[in-house]
């Protein structure tokens, strides 16, 4: 069996040099642009820092792969294959970065044969450094995570996100979503503008789950196994096993917790992340 920790070390060592160039820019003006839906920003930095990131494990593994978001935005065809394969969300929370809302995340999964071999999440502001690699732990800023543990729904704190659509169909299930779990009841819901430190939440237990649709592959491919590793546990929304191309998660302190949100919930429709 490969052992990859040199390349989970060589990712978390580029994530943070290339925060430097978010926390640059952060704090200022910012040229925005318009994606699939006037929710969907991008900038310059979310541009520069992918080319970075890309540029700098290309020239140390030639033979890899890569799934970024703003390549796949400029047209490039995304399409997960069994070779070793680093997913890349340049910058996780555009809409805060362009606000100055201070949670922007670099999140980097590394895949082989379709398998998460090891997550880095650096929440740049914050200055923490999340990272998982399979079948040995989770930690942040090299202190291990664990998660809560909970079983009961109704003593969970909730994170989701609004997301990005804006058509009624999606905005009205995403709203009757949050009445229904508020009715269970549960303890609170939040949203912190960026789906991979909203799912790190979940592996450090200052919440017990966390669930969204619409998101991307890039948001949450290294959360997941930053929550697995942390004890919790991934699904989809529908309750069936988790699959980073569907667009839909659960991320629980516990099975228990992730079937009462998948009963809970409803789904509105969208493309399938890897779907032609
Ligand atoms: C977005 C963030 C946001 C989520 C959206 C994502 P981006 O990612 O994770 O929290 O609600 O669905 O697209 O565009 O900032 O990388």
């Amino acid at each position: 069996m490969t052992d990859w920790t040199d390349c989970l070390n060589f990712g978390i060592s580029i994530a943070k040099q290339a925060s430097e160039v978010v926390l640059l820019a952060f704090q200022q003006q910012k040229d925005v642009k318009l994606k699939s839906s006037p929710a969907d920003l991008v900038t310059e930095t979310d541009q520069q820092v992918e080319k970075i990131l890309i540029s700098a494990i290309r020239n140390k593994y030639p033979d890899h792969r890569f799934i970024g978001e703003e390549s796949v935005a400029a047209g490039e065809r995304l399409e997960l294959t069994d070779s070793p394969t680093w997913i890349i969300d340049p910058i996780d929370g555009t809409v805060n970065f362009v606000h100055r809302f201070p949670f922007v995340a670099i999140s980097i999964a590394f895949t082989v044969n379709k398998q998460t071999e090891f997550g880095v999440v650096y929440s740049c502001v914050e200055d923490k450094m999340f990272y998982a690699q399979r079948g040995k732990g989770a930690f942040v800023n090299g202190e291990p995570l664990y998660a809560s543990g909970q079983e009961d729904v109704s003593r969970c704190v909730v994170v989701t996100e609004i997301g990005a659509e804006r058509d009624d169909l999606s905005l009205s299930t995403m709203t009757s979503n949050i009445f229904r779990l508020l009715q269970l009841p549960v303890h609170g819901v939040r949203a912190m503008g960026t789906a991979a430190v909203d799912m790190c939440q979940v592996a450090t237990g200052g919440a017990d789950a966390y669930y969204h649709i619409g998101m991307h592959c890039w948001d949450i491919a290294a959360s997941a196994i930053i929550v697995q590793e942390a004890g919790g546990v991934v699904m989809d929304t529908d309750g069936s096993d988790f699959d980073m191309m569907s667009r839909r998660v659960i991320a629980a302190s516990s099975s228990a917790v992730a079937n009462s949100i998948a009963h809970a919930i409803q789904a509105f429709p969208c493309r399938r992340d890897d779907e032609d």
